[in-house]
């Protein structure tokens, strides 16, 4: 295989030609080995819901076999294929979201977890109506941490959707009957509709979906992201390094991977623990080098600067270098091929989640209770593993750029707040942007999300797409392993400016931001939707009608489908650069990329071509100007 067809990103190509030298088998073997993959699961005709099927089914209406056993349609099929997608995506954000809470509600003064952003706890009790007047914050911690808690399961009612909402768009979400009930109730609610003989109408199942996802979007990602903000900080501008070049020769090498970062935090600070420290230079090494991956990669570098080195597409290069000693990682986007491939080396892969084991790994429990002492445990088991790096497999790739990260909300408005005395607006406030938008200076905004998938060259959609959004000055928001592409790319530097039009340039330089801000993790789409909804209100608009886009260029997960769904519901118009399996249904990808408009403002575009999705994409912004050119 042409390494230089696998990705843009060079460090990538040194390491697939690397490990294929080793007899090292990665993603991009294993896809050549499956040769065609299956065209019906391809295109979500495939069922097997019950033990009547597997029924394949025609994607081609009218020619061939157009009913299951049961009687299903392809577009009963499909629909039903969608809808557990967004269950399944939903239930990983939120159960991660629920976990946080956890950890907050265990949050003490001398425990190993504290809070270190009270303003953000406060505003936060507020929502769930928990009384704050002469109690201990750890008391509000623990009494708010119990109300989210409580909004998983609750029995009646609807979840607590956050104030960044515009009034406009709950009316929206009333109308069309997907305004949520209880997180868990709704994924739950999802799985039974899904079952065989239930939903079997399309439209309905879209309709299902969307309300389970917006438990994702406003729930429980939005609680992952605040709570995760209140117990480890919110994060704030700094600068980072990313991509393979950040692994060092000399030092212990430890990997994190994964998603949560109540693990990853405890590894940070306990990485600074003398004792490990000096049994690091005991074992021969300089010291102890942390780097991340995917987003746990991006919690820890949001809020400590650690390095990055790399996204999704680069979990098991981090490996083939022949320098990591150990890759911790939790839950989420871990290749099971990981185990394995760390015994060709010596470094020892580490599974931390019940549920997340994996045959072949080193499985130690992570242990919230004691989670100090469990982090060095696990970081003595690499330290000590130094000595058994295997120096002629060892080949770390020189490359790496830097950029700026941290952009929370918060930190957003505080560079904001710097070109407040040039447009003479309120400090404290999004209203900066706002007037941006409105003047034209910026000509939106564009929200670049998601995964790497080897359906696509790694990274080149990603980098494409961002570039194009910047030479015409529509100032772009990355998360998750676009967010890496990102770093990696060089885009999320302040010389990035060099790629932007002048109005973005200008915004730029005012503010002292890159044109790219990298705003975290996936769950911290989140915090792209508070930022939407804000300005949204700034202007007295509904988010459909702001001049705001999102793409998943790379996407591959379920986590992906239900981000899509909460972001459309929410009114921002979604490209997606990998089609997802629905095409064998006239009707599914006629709502997805049609209907949807008439029901909450916004669509699908599935646009596999980067350079294409990038036109359409910024058709669609200006397009959408006409309501905000109206208030000018
Ligand atoms: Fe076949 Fe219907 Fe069973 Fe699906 S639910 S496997 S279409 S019989
Ligand atoms: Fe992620």
């Amino acid at each position: 295989m042409d390494e230089t067809t696998l990705s843009v990103d060079l460090a990538t190509q040194e390491l697939y030609v690397k490990a294929r030298n080793d007899g090292s088998e990665t993603l991009w073997d294993r896809k050549a080995a499956l040769k065609n993959q299956c065209g019906f699961g391809e295109q979500g005709v495939c069922c097997r819901i019950c033990t009547m099927g597997p029924c394949r089914v025609s994607p081609i209406p009218g020619k061939g076999v157009q009913k299951g056993i049961c009687g299903a349609t392809a577009d009963v099929i499909a629909s039903r294929h969608y809808a557990r997608m967004v269950a399944g995506g939903s239930s990983a954000h939120s159960d991660h979201g629920r976990h946080i809470a956890h950890v907050l509600h265990m949050a003490s003064r001398d425990g190993d977890y504290q809070i270190r952003d009270e303003k953000k706890l406060l505003n936060v009790a507020a929502r769930w109506g928990v009384a704050t007047e002469g109690k201990d914050i750890y008391q509000v911690a623990h009494d708010v941490a119990e109300a989210a808690l409580n909004d998983f399961g609750k029995p009646f009612g609807s979840m607590v959707i956050p104030p960044s909402i515009t009034k406009q768009r709950l009316k929206v979400w009333e109308d069309n009957d997907i305004l949520p009930d209880a997180i868990d109730k709704e994924v739950v609610s999802i799985m039974h509709a899904t079952h065989m003989g239930c939903t079997a109408d399309a439209e309905s199942m879209i309709n299902l979906s969307m309300r389970t996802s917006l438990t994702d979007g406003w729930g429980g990602s939005y609680i992952g992201t605040e709570f995760s903000d209140i117990i480890f900080g919110t994060p704030m501008p700094r600068e980072i390094e990313a991509n393979m070049g950040v692994i060092e020769k000399n030092m212990v090498n430890i990997v994190l991977h994964g998603h949560e970062p109540s693990l990853s935090e405890m590894i940070v600070v306990a990485a600074d623990d003398p004792e490990l420290k000096a049994l690091a230079r005991g074992v021969g090494a300089e010291g102890i080098n942390l780097v991340g991956i995917c987003c746990t990669g991006n919690e820890v570098a949001m809020r400590h600067g650690i390095k990055i080195a790399g996204n999704f597409n680069q979990q098991e290069l981090a490996i083939v270098t022949g320098a990591v000693e150990a890759m911790i990682v939790d839950v989420q986007c871990i290749f099971p091929s990981l185990a394995n491939l760390a015994q060709c080396y010596h470094t020892k892969f580490i599974t931390t989640s019940k549920l997340a084991k994996i045959k072949d790994a080193v499985h130690i429990e992570f242990d919230e209770n004691n989670a100090y002492e469990c982090a060095k445990g696990i970081i003595r088991k690499a330290v000590e593993n130094y000595t058994n790096r295997k120096h002629e497999k060892v080949s770390i790739p020189t490359h790496k750029s830097t950029g700026m990260i941290g952009y929370s909300n918060q930190a957003i408005i505080g560079q904001l707040d710097r070109v407040v005395n040039s447009y003479t607006h309120k400090p404290g406030t999004f209203e900066p942007l706002a007037q941006c938008l409105v003047s034209g200076v910026l000509r939106g905004a564009a929200g670049v999300v998601g995964c790497n998938n080897p359906k696509v060259k790694g990274d080149h959609s990603h980098i494409e797409i961002i570039k194009k959004m910047l030479a015409n000055d529509v100032i772009v928001v990355v998360t998750g392993c676009a967010a890496q592409a990102a770093a990696k790319a060089g885009l999320l530097s302040k010389d990035a400016v060099k790629y932007c039009g002048v109005g973005l340039q200008k915004v730029c330089e005012l503010a002292d931001i890159p044109p790219v801000l990298h705003m975290g993790s996936c769950v911290d789409n989140s915090r792209i939707l508070e930022l939407v909804g804000e300005v949204a209100k700034i202007l007295g608009l509904d988010m459909s009608e702001l001049p705001v886009v999102g793409a998943a260029p790379e996407w591959m997960s379920e986590k992906a489908v239900a981000i899509g769904t909460y972001v459309v519901s929410s009114g921002i118009d979604t490209f997606l650069g990998v089609v997802p399996p629905v095409t064998g249904s006239p009707e599914v990808t006629d709502i997805l990329t049609n209907r949807l408009e008439d029901w909450v403002g916004a669509k699908f575009y599935f646009e596999t071509d980067p350079a294409v999705a990038a036109e359409k994409m910024l058709a669609r912004i200006e397009e959408k100007r006409a309501k905000i050119e109206a208030l000018n």
